[in-house]
């Protein structure tokens, strides 16, 4: 089972110049579905979510699919709060309760963007417990959200409201990886610590040419019976394409995620 994760995409304040380099190499990887954590257009606005769709329309796998902040209209404050995911509906489409069995692989989209926690996301304790109730005991649970439900110290944006307590919930419930994006960073087994129930991966920006993201990237994430390797193509802002990729296996021992040494 392979997933190609993919976020952050911000058409409209995206690297052009990448776009073909990334479908070559997402499609290039066969992968069994493709996971996007939200963020496809930079402002949501009718020109980006062309752009987006057009992306969408040329993947060669099924897409998963769950909004970040940045598919919410904030610069239109009625539509903001009246309409929110009105635009994502019409070129993805439900925001929520998006799910899809590949084999002994389960996988959920939870929407945490919210017009009233605009950049901060939320996840209520209702949407956490709708997860767990739909989890398939036999299967590898996987979930998809745009916002992180937990950072590295140094990140200095606010965590996710609700975060700790869902977090806590899917641990406790059998949620065995959930994948994200939202910061722009990769970040997999800093979250792990001496070994965790769960394993958090962060997505970095596949596209986004803001001032400060530092690199755009995706991962392919191969699943096997003793835990996932996940296969990082990083493409560095000051040159063409990507580099050789970089792979990373996360293992699980005693129903815990550890990280192997590289
Ligand atoms: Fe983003
Ligand atoms: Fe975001």
């Amino acid at each position: 089972m392979r997933i190609a994760h993919l976020s952050d995409l911000h058409f409209g304040l995206h690297r052009a110049d990448l776009v073909e380099p990334l479908l070559a190499q997402v499609n290039g990887a066969r992968p069994d579905v493709i996971v996007l954590t939200g963020d496809l257009t930079h402002r949501s606005r009718l020109e980006q979510w062309r752009e987006a769709t057009e992306f969408l329309a040329r993947l060669e796998a099924p897409v998963l699919c769950v909004p970040g902040n940045h598919d919410i209209p904030a610069w239109n404050p009625l539509a903001r709060v009246v309409i929110p995911f009105a635009a994502y509906r019409r070129n993805v489409g439900a925001p929520t309760d998006v799910e899809m069995q590949f084999g002994r692989v389960s996988l959920q989209g939870v929407n945490t963007a919210d017009p009233l926690a605009w950049d901060r996301g939320r996840i209520s304790k209702a949407r956490a417990d709708e997860v767990i109730a739909r989890l398939r005991p036999a299967a590898l649970n996987i979930v998809a959200l745009h916002h992180p439900m937990q950072q590295r110290p140094e990140v200095r944006r606010e965590l996710m409201r609700g975060a700790p307590e869902a977090l806590r919930s899917f641990e406790r419930g059998g949620v065995d990886i959930v994948l994200s994006g939202h910061l722009h960073r990769w970040a997999a087994a800093e979250l792990l610590g001496q070994g965790r129930r769960t394993l958090q991966i962060h997505a970095g920006t596949a596209l986004c040419s803001r001032p400060g993201d530092k690199q755009n990237e995706f991962a392919v994430l191969d699943m096997h019976a003793g835990g996932l390797t996940a296969t990082r193509h990083i493409a560095p802002m000051d040159q063409q394409g990507f580099q050789p990729p970089v792979t990373q296996n996360f293992l699980r021992q005693g129903g815990l995620w550890r990280a192997e040494a590289a």
